[in-house]
């Protein structure tokens, strides 16, 4: 029955090749659990944007209001705790996949040439996913949030000359209170993660380009120079 589904779908949709296409590829130097770790953050990443969206029903971002809409979605909403707790070990998940992506790409040398952009596009990515950290830590506005972002935004404050401007442009001011818990919000929910999906899309892009390098040695300048010549299949 299943069988007859599959191939009832196929002679429509060619699933079976797409998924072909997506999945079955050679890597050179065979695959590895250390080929992983940018898909696995990719992964986490999509995560944090259901689990977010579906927060964003249930949580209302004003001062009086942000913590208990969120204690509203932990112990009432069904579920809520699993989409709750999820989001915030994902974050946590989120920091180690990145710094974990980041050693190995380090330790096989990823960052040099003809990866240099992949590279740089990576650090971006760095600091968008810190952002993203640092903003969804205040959202709850309890005393950890609030004073995450208190002490976050005057440590950008003493950034040499432009330093007061960004804290005030962060704060919405000198002080602390709606107008900051508002800006949070936006930048945590619409702005760093709009920006992060397209450099996401640059940095697939350009990795890519000259595929995955690894600890055999020569691999990378056989493969590197001729994938953009067009005389090799992308890796
Ligand atoms: C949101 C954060 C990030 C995501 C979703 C991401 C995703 C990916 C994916 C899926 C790959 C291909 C598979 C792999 O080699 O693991 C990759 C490759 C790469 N990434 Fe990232 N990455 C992120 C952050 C970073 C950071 C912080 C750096 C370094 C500063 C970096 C540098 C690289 C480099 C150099 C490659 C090419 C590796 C190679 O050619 O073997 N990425 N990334």
């Amino acid at each position: 029955m299943t069988s007859k589904i599959w191939r009832w779908i196929n002679e429509r949709i060619p699933l079976k090749i797409m998924l072909q296409v997506g999945l079955d590829e050679k890597i050179p130097g065979g695959a590895s659990f250390f080929y992983t770790l940018g898909s696995a953050t990719l992964f986490v990443f999509a995560l944090q944007v259901v689990t977010g969206i579906w927060q964003l029903f249930y949580y209302v971002p004003t001062v009086d209001h942000a913590y208990n809409s969120l204690n509203y979605l932990r112990i009432f909403v069904p579920y809520g705790w699993l989409i709750h707790g999820l989001h915030y070990w994902g974050a946590n998940a989120m920091v180690v996949l990145v710094a974990l992506h980041m050693i190995r790409v380090f330790v096989w040398g990823a960052y040099k040439k003809p990866r240099e952009i992949t590279w740089l596009i990576g650090v971006f990515l760095l600091f968008l996913v810190i952002g993203m950290s640092f903003t969804g830590a205040a959202l709850p506005w309890d005393e950890r949030g609030y004073w995450a972002a208190e002490v976050g935004t005057s440590i950008a404050g003493t950034i040499p000359l432009i330093g007061s401007f960004l804290e005030s442009l962060l704060r919405s001011g000198n002080f602390m209170g709606q107008l900051t818990l508002s800006r949070f919000f936006i930048l945590h929910t619409a702005i760093i993660p709009g920006i992060a999906m397209i450099i996401i899309a640059a940095h697939l892009t350009a990795f890519r380009n000259f595929g995955s390098v690894g600890p055999w040695s020569n691999e990378k300048r056989k493969t590197s120079g001729a994938v953009l010549s067009g005389q090799t299949k992308l890796p």
